[in-house]
């Protein structure tokens, strides 16, 4: 067998997976990470009332595009709102047999897995203060995690320092907790972690579109300098995607 790829996709067909954990008996991991107690909370606004300005779908995804440039106008706590719950919003919670629930959301997953958390670098949003935050996505709520405007330099710095991020509104960072995948789906789960992102960006770019706005996928990062940066242990939890997102200049 050739290379690493290669490997990886042998590795991980049906014949070479072992039992996997579901089929061990073992109960479901948690939805979501827990928060830290002493941590801030900040709710987010319901986007039941919430009205794009372009809500026909075939205009959003003719005129989606990369966008890397964007206008000094910060983006609204409701337009935040509006993109997290795009792409990672709870439509429906279900009883799971093992106990616990598994949740239905605005993208699919393998399994329903939904093995992600979503980290913002918040460079320009009305009313957050710069830095770091995690989206609860089950309360639909926000924990500040490291509320210094000095992060996001760093953090660019670690996406091979594309600068033009540092002008975003937010930055998007989805981190894979493996075993929400793995637990189901063995090593195989690593393959669909990686296509759950893809949905998860594409709903960040046609949403973005939706409020006027602009993304730009981002897989041009130091693996292990952002999972520094954002405490993770790289093998458990890691980066899988990250994505920008601002107003369109104009
Ligand atoms: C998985 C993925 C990773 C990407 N990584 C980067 C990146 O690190 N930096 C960047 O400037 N653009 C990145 N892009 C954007 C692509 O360069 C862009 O989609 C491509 O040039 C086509 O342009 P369009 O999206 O406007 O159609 C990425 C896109 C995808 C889908």
């Amino acid at each position: 067998m050739s290379g690493i790829g290669n490997q990886f996709w042998e590795k991980t067909k049906y014949k070479h997976l072992g039992q996997s954990d579901q089929q061990k008996g073992v109960t479901q991991p948690k939805l979501q990470l827990d928060a830290d107690s002493q941590a801030k909370l900040i709710d987010l606004p319901s986007i039941g009332q919430f009205q794009p300005q372009q809500d026909s779908l075939r205009t959003v995804i003719e005129n989606r595009r990369s966008v890397r440039k964007f206008s000094k106008d910060p983006l609204s706590l409701p337009e935040l709102s509006w993109l997290l719950w795009a792409t990672q919003g709870v439509t429906m919670s279900v009883p799971h047999a093992t106990g616990g629930y598994v949740t239905r959301r605005t993208v699919p997953s393998a399994g329903g897995r939904h093995a992600f958390e979503t980290y913002l670098v918040i460079n320009n949003v009305a009313g957050l203060a710069p830095g770091l935050y995690r989206f609860l996505a089950v309360e639909h709520k926000l924990v500040e995690v490291v509320p210094e405007s000095a992060f996001a330099p760093k953090f660019v710095a670690a996406c091979l320092s594309q600068n033009w991020m540092l002008n975003s509104a937010v930055i998007f960072a989805w981190v894979a907790v493996a075993e929400r995948m793995t637990w189901r789906y063995n090593e195989r789960g690593y393959r669909y972690m990686l296509l759950d992102a893809g949905h998860v960006g594409q709903n960040l770019y046609l949403a973005a579109e939706s409020i006027n706005g602009g993304a730009c996928g981002i897989a041009a990062y130091d693996d292990d300098l952002v999972n520094d940066l954002l405490g993770l242990d790289g093998e458990s939890r890691f980066v899988i995607y990250i994505g920008t997102c601002g107003r369109r200049p104009g």
